[in-house]
C-alpha cells in the first residue's frame, strides 16, 4: 500500500520533472566516490541571491573586473559583432552584464537568455523588455550544458552570437567545456561567434581569497546547497556540521570546493542514508583558470578560432572573442 507522502512524491514528479533529477543527481553524487554535487544546483532563489552578494564582494574581483573590461571595450566588441545579432546567452541570470552589450549593438534582433533558474529568468526577460522596447526577448529555462534547442525566431537573417560571460566555463571540466563549446558552434553555425569571459591563472593567495571571503557569504552560498536539499528533497542534513573548503590545486590549474563534514554523522534524502566520516567532502564545484595560450587551445578544440582577447592591466581577466571556424 502507498503511504500518503509517497503518493504526495508522485505527485510532485508528475508536475515538477525538474525536482525529480534534483533528486537523481542528488543521490547518485552523494553515492559516488569521492562524492559530488552538481553545481547548477547552487542557483535557486537564496543561491542566486547569495551569488549576486558574492559579484560585490572585496575579494571576488572576477565580476568587477569583467565589468571594467566590457565598460572599455565593448564598442569594440560590437562593432565586430555587426549588425542584426541574435544575442543567446548562456546562465543570463539578472542580466545585468548584457544590457551594456544590447547598449552598443547595432539593431539586434532578439535576446534569447537562457538559464536554469526560472524565477530570476522571468523577471530579468520583464525587464528587459520594458527597458529595450523593440527587442524581442525569448527567455528558454534550461541547463545550456545539455542540448538546446533556439525557439524559431525571425526570418530576418541574423547573426547568432552567444554570450558567456561570468567565467562560468570554469566551472566545466576541460573535456565538457570542449563539448560546450561545440555544440555551440554547431547552434551558431558559420558566422556565428562567441563572446566568452574567462578567469585567468594568478597569484595563488588572490585566487583563494577570491573563494573564501571574510565575511562567509562564499560559504554560505555553498552552503545553501545543503540547505536547498533539505527544503526539496526533504533531507536532514544538519548545516552547522559542514565548513566551506576552497583551495587553489595548480597541477589542474583550478580552485576546487568542497563541503566537509565536521565529524561523523548520518544524512538521510528521500528513502536512502548516507553516512559521512569526520572530515569527509563532498566536492561541489571546480572553478579552472585559464591561460591566453590554454584558451586558445579550448577554442580550437571546440570549432572555434580565438580572434580577439581583451584584459584588464592586471591581467586578471579575460573577454574573448571566438568565431566558428
Ligand atoms: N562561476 C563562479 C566562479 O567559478 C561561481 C562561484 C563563485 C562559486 N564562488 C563560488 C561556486 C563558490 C561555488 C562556490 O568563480
Amino acid at each position: 500500500m502507498r503511504s500518503r507522502s509517497l503518493e504526495h512524491l508522485l505527485l510532485l514528479e508528475v508536475r515538477q520533472p525538474a525536482l525529480a533529477a534534483f533528486r537523481r543527481d542528488v543521490l547518485r553524487g552523494l553515492s559516488a566516490s569521492p562524492r559530488e554535487l552538481p553545481c547548477k544546483y547552487f542557483y535557486d532563489v537564496a543561491g542566486s541571491e547569495l551569488f549576486e552578494r558574492i559579484t560585490t564582494l572585496d575579494e571576488y574581483y572576477l565580476t568587477r573586473t569583467e565589468k571594467a573590461i566590457m565598460d572599455r571595450d565593448v564598442a569594440e566588441i560590437a562593432a565586430l559583432l555587426g549588425p542584426e545579432c541574435l544575442l543567446v546567452e548562456y546562465g543570463s541570470g539578472s542580466s545585468t552584464k548584457t544590457r551594456l552589450l544590447l547598449d552598443h549593438l547595432d539593431a539586434p534582433t532578439a535576446y534569447v537568455p537562457i538559464d536554469v533558474s526560472g524565477e530570476f529568468l522571468r523577471w530579468s526577460a520583464r525587464t528587459l523588455e520594458r527597458d529595450y522596447p523593440g527587442l524581442r526577448v525569448t527567455p528558454v529555462c534550461a541547463d545550456f550544458t545539455g542540448p538546446i534547442n533556439l525557439p524559431s525566431m525571425t526570418s530576418r537573417p541574423a547573426r547568432p552570437v552567444v554570450y558567456f560571460p561570468g567565467s562560468t566555463i570554469g566551472n566545466l571540466t576541460p573535456p565538457e567545456a570542449v563539448a560546450l563549446l561545440r555544440r555551440t558552434a554547431e547552434l551558431c553555425g558559420t558566422g556565428g561567434a562567441l563572446v566568452l569571459g574567462a578567469d585567468l591563472q594568478k597569484d595563488h593567495d588572490v585566487l583563494e581569497a577570491a573563494y573564501n571571503d571574510r565575511q562567509g557569504v562564499t560559504a554560505a552560498f555553498n552552503r545553501n546547497l545543503l540547505a536547498r536539499i533539505n527544503r526539496e528533497l526533504n533531507g536532514d542534513f544538519s548545516i552547522e556540521h559542514f565548513q566551506h573548503r576552497a583551495f587553489y590545486c595548480p597541477s589542474f590549474a583550478r580552485i576546487e570546493i568542497y563541503l566537509q563534514s565536521t565529524r561523523r554523522q548520518r544524512v538521510h534524502i528521500a528513502d536512502k542514508e548516507f553516512l559521512f566520516l569526520g572530515g569527509e567532502s563532498i566536492r561541489t564545484e571546480y572553478s579552472y583558470k585559464y591561460t591566453l595560450e590554454s584558451l586558445r587551445d579550448l577554442a580550437q578544440l571546440g570549432g572555434f578560432k580565438l580572434e580577439r582577447t581583451w584584459t584588464d592591466n592586471r591581467g586578471y581577466f579575460s573577454v574573448n572573442l571566438l568565431t566558428v571556424c
